[in-house]
């Protein structure tokens, strides 16, 4: 690799504690999140420059970050020999383990740590096991979403689809990890609210609710002055940890076996389903559905021709097979998650000095500094991607197909694999597995849709206005 001209990391972090308050309300009430780093980047001419990150005082002792907003430099936080992952899933602060049961979970440990290998290298050979129940168990849900949207938009005129995902997506992790339905057990219904507040709580430091009767300062003092306590949720969250201590017997017993504590392996187990898969959906799918939704009826029919060929082609079965041969579909899923990854933010600590680099410049890092990639611009990154701010269905077809090691939305590239030794998501191949699966068996039951999108706590709110049944010509 040639050196670029060396550059000083433009930007400062402003007086102390003074600094990190104005920062806060220019990223949260001022400008907002894009404004915010889109000004700077302006600002500084430079896609590298150091600000601080919310939360700041009092939750975080050092909010200070080098904000990586290309799509180069941004690959260095996936460079394990260079960064540290300890503590720092969300960033400048953690909250308390009181969360987890006194544990870290997996996504907090750094590779370094000995627990990160046995939990990962379990979590990968789980998935790999389990890898012939993902369609069954996912249609089987899927139906139920179908008939949701379908009752709700006679009766109201329009579906929420989000509540409709939420209830799926924690069926099928239940499903998964506990051989059956969470309806069968005491947790029933409820397992969707449940891990919203338990997040909600976790993550409250990083929100705004955007609430139009409570004063910024208001809000900004209860939520970003301070971390609310795990007591909130304390009872609810025992009755989903016993369901789990209860029905996941078997993957219980396999990780105490490789060394850990029946209750850490629970509360690991617990934080996998909730935080990392059940709340990855709550992002993933609503974005999913919101932008093919709104790229119209031309992309709808395409899509639809395609899947309908496929599966007759492949004898009427969606199969693994089957799935592969969709081109357009495998497109659109990275595209979706290219232009609206479902977690934005990623962080790393500095092992050492080291020099990073973005399209013009070289830039020294120093030991202990903390790195800080905000994704949905690194992945707009114009000297990679034509019209990045457009949602290009075809854009990963043919020869673009090159182009999905540009796509980071596992906290690594698409061309990597997760394993014991990263910090990939292992439920990668299932993530972008259960995306194609669901725009299948959208497209073969439907022939086209319309929706309307409302910003919501933690992503896009995706409001069902119709459902056009596709005419079966063969059936
Ligand atoms: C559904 C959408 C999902 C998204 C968007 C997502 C995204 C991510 C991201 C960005 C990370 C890295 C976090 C970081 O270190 O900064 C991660 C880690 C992780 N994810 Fe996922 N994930 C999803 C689903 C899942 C599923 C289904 C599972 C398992 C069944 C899973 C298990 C994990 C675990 C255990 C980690 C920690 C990895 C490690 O410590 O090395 N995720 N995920």
């Amino acid at each position: 690799m040639s050196m670029l001209p060396a550059r000083e990391i433009p930007g400062d972090y402003g007086r102390p504690f003074f600094g990190p308050i104005k920062d806060r309300f220019d990223y949260y009430y001022n400008q907002g999140e894009l404004e915010f780093f889109e000004s700077r980047m302006q600002k500084h001419k430079s896609t590298i420059f150091r600000c601080n990150m919310p939360p700041g005082p009092f939750v975080a002792q050092n909010s200070r970050v080098i904000c990586l907003l290309d799509s180069v430099s941004f690959q260095t936080l996936f460079d394990n020999s260079k960064i540290e992952k300890k503590n720092i899933l969300d960033g400048t602060f953690m909250p308390s383990t009181d969360f987890t049961g006194g544990y870290r979970a997996c996504a907090f440990l750094d590779p370094s740590e000995s627990n990160h290998a046995i939990l990962k290298g379990y979590f990968l050979s789980l998935l790999a096991k389990k890898h012939d129940k993902f369609i069954p168990i996912f249609r089987q849900g899927i139906s139920g979403l179908f008939s949701g949207l379908e009752d709700e938009i006679s009766a109201k005129g329009s579906a929420n689809f989000n509540d409709l995902s939420d209830a799926m997506s924690f069926d099928f992790v239940f499903h998964l990890l506990c051989d059956r339905k969470a309806s069968e057990t005491k947790v029933g219904s409820n397992g969707p609210k449940v891990f919203d507040k338990w997040i909600f709580c976790q993550l409250a430091p990083l929100v705004s609710l955007g609430l139009k009767f409570v004063p910024n300062c208001l809000e900004d003092l209860v939520l970003h002055s301070m971390s609310l306590p795990f007591f909130l949720v304390k009872s609810d969250y025992k009755k989903l940890y016993d369901a789990f201590y209860k029905n996941a017997g078997p993957i219980l017993d396999e990780i105490e076996n490789l060394g850990l504590k029946r209750d850490e392996a629970c509360h690991n187990l617990v934080f996998l389903a909730g935080f990392n898969a059940y709340g990855g959906m709550k992002r993933l799918f609503p974005y999913l559905i919101k932008w093919v939704g709104t790229a119209g009826e031309d992309l709808h029919r395409r899509l639809a021709d395609e899947i309908r060929a496929v599966v007759k082609e492949e004898g009427g079965g969606v199969t693994l097979a089957a799935l592969n041969k969709m081109s357009l579909v495998k497109s659109v899923v990275y595209e979706a998650l290219r232009i609206e990854p479902p977690v934005p933010y990623q962080y790393g600590k500095a092992k050492e000095d080291f020099v990073i680099q973005n399209h013009e410049s070289s830039f020294l890092i120093k030991k202990g500094e903390m790195l800080f990639g905000y994704q949905p611009i690194a992945t707009k990154d114009s000297k990679v991607f034509e019209n990045p701010n457009k949602f290009i269905a075809d854009r990963f077809l043919g020869e673009g197909e090159k182009l999905i090691k540009y796509v980071y939305w596992s906290n690594g590239r698409e061309i990597d694999e997760p394993t014991a030794e990263n910090k990939q998501c292992p439920g990668k191949d299932l993530v972008v597995l259960l995306s194609r699966l669901m725009l299948v068996e959208f497209f073969l039951k439907y022939d086209t849709f319309k929706v309307e999108i409302e910003k919501a706590l933690l992503g896009s709110t995706v409001a069902f206005k119709s459902l056009t049944n596709a005419v079966h010509e063969d059936k």
